[in-house]
C-alpha cells in the first residue's frame, strides 16, 4: 500500500538511522514504550514512508537505506533488523559549504535534487545534514521550494528564520519549519523544563549552566569553535525563554569522547533563591541517546506537516516550530508551545 506521507532524508546519519528503526519498530508495535503519540492529525506512524535519501559520504551512496544506516561513522546501535526498503542512497548537495569531515570520500551530484523530490512525489524533505553546511542546507531548502515539497530544518543553519525562503514556501504551497530540531527529552528540554518548575515555584534562579558531552559524528562536529559558538548561542537563548528575568546562564557541548557513541550526558548545575534569602541548588547528569532523541520528536513533526497540508496551509506553521526546534520564527515557553501543539495537531 502506498505509504500517506512521503518523506525525503538529506544526511543518513544517527538521526536518520533512529528515525528509519522506530518507523519499523512502531509499525509493527504501535503500543511499544516511548512512542509520545501514538496519532498526530490523525496519522499513524506507519502512515510514514521514506521514498528517498540523500548523503555526500561514499560509504552509504548506492547502498539500500536499510543497510545505510548502519555503515560507518554512524554509532547509532542496532535495535531493528529494518527490512530492505528499496531506497538506494542518492549523490546529495553540498553547494560550497566548507565543513566536510576530514577524511571522508565525497560524492555529490551534478544539479538540483528538486526533479528528484518532484518524481517521487515527496511531501516532506528532513534536513539531516552535518551542523556547520549552510550551503548546502540552504540549496536542500531551496529545491524543495521550488517542488512543492515541505522542508524540515534539524539543523542550527537559519532557514525556517529566513522571510526570503519562507515566502517561496508560501508561493509554491509547501511548508518549512526550524530552525535546530529539540530532542525529545534532550538537554535542552530538561533544562527549560527545570526552569519554568523552579521560576512557577516562586525560585528565583540566578545562574545555571548545562555542560553537554557525547560522542558521534556530529558532537566531533560541534566542537569547531565557529559551529559551538552558533550552538550554544541557540542553546542559551531557547533556556532563557523560560524565566521572565534575565539570568547568568552557559549552555553547550562542551567534549567529544568516541567511546560514548551515541550517547550523550548533560551536566547540569543550578543556583537560585528561595524564601529569605535561603539557597536552591541543583548539581545533576541526564544521559539520553542523540539518535533516539532526535527521531522521537521528527515523528511528531513529520506528521503534523502533512495535517496541516491536508488543511492548506503553507509557508511558516509557527505551531510545529515552537514545538519542535530550539530556534523558531515565534518563540514560546516550552508549555505554552506544546499545548498549542496538543490543540492543533492531538485532538
Ligand atoms: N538529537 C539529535 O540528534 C539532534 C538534535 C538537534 C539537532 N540535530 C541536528 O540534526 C542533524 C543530524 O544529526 P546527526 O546526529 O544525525 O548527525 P550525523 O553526523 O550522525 O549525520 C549527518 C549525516 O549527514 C551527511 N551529510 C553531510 N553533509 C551532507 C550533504 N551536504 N548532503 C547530504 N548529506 C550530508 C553525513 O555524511 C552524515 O551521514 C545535525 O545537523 C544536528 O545538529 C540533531
Amino acid at each position: 500500500m502506498p505509504s500517506k506521507i512521503r518523506v525525503a532524508i538529506a544526511g543518513v546519519g544517527n538521526a536518520a538511522s533512529a528515525l528509519v528503526q522506530g518507523i519499523q519498530y512502531y509499525s509493527d508495535g504501535p503500543s511499544r514504550a516511548g512512542l509520545w503519540h501514538t496519532k498526530v492529525g490523525g496519522y499513524s506512524i506507519s502512515d510514514i514512508g521514506i521514498v528517498s535519501a540523500y548523503d555526500v559520504d561514499a560509504r552509504k551512496i548506492g547502498s539500500d537505506l536499510s543497510k545505510a544506516i548502519f555503515a560507518k561513522p554512524n554509532v547509532m546501535p542496532k535495535q531493528v533488523n529494518v527490512k530492505p526498503l528499496g531506497v538506494d542512497i542518492e549523490a546529495g548537495m553540498l553547494g560550497n559549504s566548507k565543513q566536510v569531515p576530514a577524511g571522508m570520500k565525497i560524492i555529490t551530484r551534478n544539479g538540483s535534487i528538486a526533479d528528484s523530490l518532484k518524481k517521487k512525489k515527496t511531501d516532506v524533505l528532513l534536513n539531516l545534514v552535518s551542523s556547520g553546511n549552510d550551503a548546502a542546507s540552504k540549496e536542500y531548502a531551496e529545491a524543495a521550494a521550488s517542488a512543492d515539497c515541505s522542508f524540515v530544518n534539524a539543523t542550527p543553519t537559519k532557514l525556517a528564520n529566513d522571510a526570503k525562503l519562507v515566502s517561496k514556501y508560501s508561493g509554491a504551497g509547501a511548508i518549512i519549519v526550524g530552525d535546530d530540531l529539540m530532542s525529545q527529552f534532550g538537554g535542552t528540554a530538561f533544562h527549560r523544563g527545570i526552569l519554568d518548575i523552579m521560576n512557577s515555584r516562586g525560585i528565583r534562579v540566578k545562574k545555571s549552566y548545562q555542560l553537554d558531552v557525547g560522542g558521534g559524528t556530529e558532537t566531533l562536529n560541534t566542537l569547531g569553535e565557529d559551529l559551538r559558538a552558533v550552538k550554544r548561542k541557540v542553546k542559551t537563548e531557547a533556556i532563557a525563554l523560560e524565566v521572565p528575568y534575565e539570568i547568568e546562564s552557559v549552555a553547550g557541548t562542551t567534549d567529544y569522547v568516541d567511546f560514548m557513541g551515541n550517547s550523550r550526558t548533560s551536566y547540569y548545575w543550578i543556583e537560585g533563591e528561595q524564601f529569605l534569602g535561603s539557597s536552591v541548588r541543583f548539581d545533576i547528569y541526564l544521559r539520553t541517546m542523540d539518535g533516539p532523541n532526535a527521531a522521537g520528536v521528527l515523528v511528531d513533526i513529520i506528521r503534523a506537516i502533512k495535517a496541516a497540508r491536508d488543511k492548506g496551509q503553507k509557508g511558516s506553521e509557527n505551531t510545529i516550530s515552537a514545538f519542535g526546534f530550539k530556534s523558531p520564527p515565534k518563540r514560546q515557553k516550552l508549555s505554552q508551545a506544546y499545548e498549542e501543539f496538543r490543540q492543533k495537531y492531538l485532538r
